[in-house]
């Protein structure tokens, strides 16, 4: 989008949904009469998907029937110099939502801006950033978040990110930022039906949904007013909603919008799948209502609003080749938003960003055949050569499926042999990844991709012979499904796309691990060959609980695996999984026993992590990238377990601040990351 002329930008906003308001170049002071109510906007102010020359601004304001709001937008806090204003409707069919696409708008700068009633209500000012043009040679700066949840811990991470950004120099700002999903968690536990809590977690909520369902001790939506009272009440979060009024967000979900277990329109609880395509198109609109985002109905390009597809939850038996449901509201309710898109920030990004469940195929590992490729001693570990063998289906080995899959004495029929391999682009969307990937002339390429794709795998296989219990496989052990560390095949079709292409700057930004990692974006280890072709970065949660911590709750002092799993300190459990995955087994019972990290590493298997630079189950926070001509670099800044808001400006303290950077690599050179401490320490993560 380069030269939007005024009436693409109509056509565009009607697509979008949205209601459109043009910049002057003239500047005038406000004459409106506002009075900031936040009571009256409880939501607050938001602003996504920013252009060169437009955003997209949203608010929320609920009244009796429509409520009318003029939007003003400004050079300035004090709206001295307004640029652009509209006349703008909330009503009760987008549940008193509100998006208004502002164009005309200078590239690369601040504006302001304020919604206000017809009573002279105001809404909190918010302040939102254009993107520099497409030949800007500018750095380019941006966080990238995920996995809140409100109801089982505190955004302290947020307060830290505000805290520093307004510390920041004005060319050090954060440009956007980058939500990768679990924005909600729609799986709420009311605090009465788990009086003991959530692993470490109080659970201190008064939501509860309109009408909801309760699955076993927890409820999840079953309308749309559900999944629109849940996101109200996310958004009455102060710290999240500071940030959205702060920086534009670019969203995309991942599993929590819509469902848990989720795939398409179907959810799944226990091993039963629950047909769901009503619920999908509830998680869709409400998506779109409470997300400023250029996102689009594709059967539906001419509407000023959400055209909800009636759907009918229906049995999906047909699967075609990729995996995709053929039943006719799947496809409906699948196709109600699409969200997968790119956005161009200056001569340094493009931010290409995937939706990884409305049209991935189903995870072979939720196949009850599957459960006997597990061994009850190692229950967070899955055989890397069995997963291998699940994900490829009938291409696996160059088509050449094995009958059987054997795990040490178990051997389990191949129930894959007949099957297309997993995907979870889909055909359509990866089409378009790619063609995206191929033609972006951006420096950067930055693959915005909700799920976590550096393998996670430790060498169990080189447990000691003295060790209290055997890996009955002969291999690796990998974490099992549901990431892209499972998909193998789609994986190195994207991988083997971007060096055959000669794409360089090639670059992943994740989430949903609930953990840190930092390394280099390979499609197979070692023993095959390691050729990485990009890197690669997870953040860890905003405030959902991660692994470590669910460890220390379930993982008792007499488990014999627990040394794998968590070393105990004085001072609590720590992260003893680090090493295993980073390192290798043997590194992490030597530190168990000495307690020494330097003997410890001396103990690395190189074969076991060769793409590892970094890995914290432990830690929480936020990441950010900064891109120039010359390199790509990234932060992570983790913040302590946010099991209680913190009171301070800052957000309270920090546990460690790590920052990794490639220099610029050409295609087929091999990227390196060089890694620097830069506060605290993140002991077992290095
Ligand atoms: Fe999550």
């Amino acid at each position: 989008m380069t030269s939007l002329t005024r009436r693409d930008l109509l056509a565009l906003a009607s697509a979008m949904g949205a209601g459109l308001a043009w910049g002057s170049a003239h500047a005038s002071p406000s004459r409106m009469a506002w009075s900031e109510d936040r009571t009256a906007f409880p939501e607050g102010v938001a602003s996504g998907d920013p252009t060169h020359n437009s955003v997209i601004l949203w608010t929320r304001r609920p009244c009796p029937e429509v409520c009318s709001l003029t939007l003003e937008v400004a050079h300035d806090h004090d709206f001295n110099e307004v640029v652009a204003t509209s006349v703008v409707e909330a009503r009760p069919d987008a549940d008193w939502t509100c998006r208004v696409l502002v164009g005309g708008l200078r590239p690369g700068r601040e504006y302001w801006y304020r919604f206000t009633d017809e009573t002279g209500k105001g809404s909190r000012i918010g302040r939102t950033l254009t993107a520099p043009r497409a030949n800007d040679r500018r750095p380019v700066r941006f966080a990238f978040v995920s996995c809140q949840n409100i109801h089982q811990g505190a955004q302290n991470a947020y307060r830290r990110m505000i805290f520093e950004d307004e510390s920041a120099q004005p060319e050090d700002r954060l440009g956007f930022v980058l939500h990768l999903g679990d924005f909600i968690y729609e799986i709420v536990w009311y605090p009465e039906d788990r009086p003991q809590g959530m692993y470490d977690r109080v659970l201190r909520s008064s939501f509860r949904y309109p009408e909801g369902r309760k699955i076993e001790d927890f409820h999840v939506p079953a309308s749309l007013a559900d999944y629109r009272a849940v996101y109200r009440d996310y958004l009455h979060d102060p710290d999240l909603q500071d940030a959205r009024a702060r920086w534009p967000f670019v969203c995309i979900w991942d599993n929590h919008e819509f469902s848990w277990r989720g795939f398409q329109s179907i959810e799944k609880f226990g091993d039963e799948l629950v047909w769901a395509q009503t619920r999908k198109v509830f998680a869709n609109q409400a998506w779109f209502e409470y997300q400023p985002a250029r996102v689009v109905q594709p059967s539906n390009t001419s509407v000023d609003r959400f055209n909800a597809p009636s759907v009918v939850d229906t049995r999906i038996s047909q699967f075609d080749d990729d995996g995709l449901g053929q039943e006719a509201n799947n496809l409906a309710a699948t196709e109600s938003l699409r969200a997968y898109r790119t956005l161009r920030w200056g001569a340094n990004l493009d931010l290409i960003i995937t939706d990884n469940h409305s049209y991935r195929s189903a995870d072979p590992t939720d196949d009850p055949r599957a459960a006997s490729l597990a061994d009850r001693a190692f229950r967070y570990f899955t055989p890397e050569d069995a997963m291998q063998i699940l994900d490829g289906g009938r291409a696996y080995n160059d088509g050449a499926p094995p009958d059987a899959i054997h795990f040490g004495a178990t051997t389990v029929p191949n129930f894959r042999k007949d099957q297309p391999p997993q995907t979870i682009l889909g055909r359509t969307q990866k089409a378009w990844f790619l063609n995206e990937l191929k033609t972006s002339s951006a420096r950067w390429k930055i693959w915005g991709n909700s799920k976590g794709i550096l393998d996670l795998r430790a060498d169990l296989q080189n447990l000691p012979e003295d060790y209290p219990v055997r890996w009955p496989g002969a291999g690796y052990a990998c974490m099992g499904g549901g990431d892209w560390s499972s998909a193998f095949i789609e994986r190195a079709q994207i991988y083997d796309f971007v060096r055959d292409s000669r794409i360089s700057g090639f670059a992943v930004a994740s989430g949903d691990r609930h953990s840190f990692w930092a390394g280099l974006a390979g499609k197979a280890l070692p023993p095959a060959s390691f050729e990485p072709v990009g890197v690669a970065f997870i953040t860890g949660s905003v405030s959902a609980p991660g692994l470590v911590e669910v460890l220390e709750h379930r993982v008792n002092a007499s488990d014999p695996a627990r040394a794998l799993y968590l070393f105990d300190t004085p001072e609590g459990p720590q992260a003893a999984a680090n090493m295993a995955y980073r390192r290798g087994v043997r590194a992490c019972l030597t530190y168990a026993r000495t307690g020494d990290l330097t003997a410890a590493r001396a103990e690395t298997n190189p074969d076991n992590a060769p793409h590892l630079s970094f890995v914290d189950m432990a830690g929480h926070g936020y990441a950010t990238l900064t891109l120039t001509h010359d390199f790509i670099e990234s932060e992570f800044v983790c913040v302590p377990r946010p099991l209680a808001r913190s009171g301070s400006l800052d957000g309270g303290p920090i546990r460690y601040r790590v920052r990794h950077r490639a220099s610029w690599w050409r295609p087929r050179e091999r990227p390196e990351l060089e890694q620097q401490v830069l506060e605290g320490d993140p002991w077992t993560s290095t």
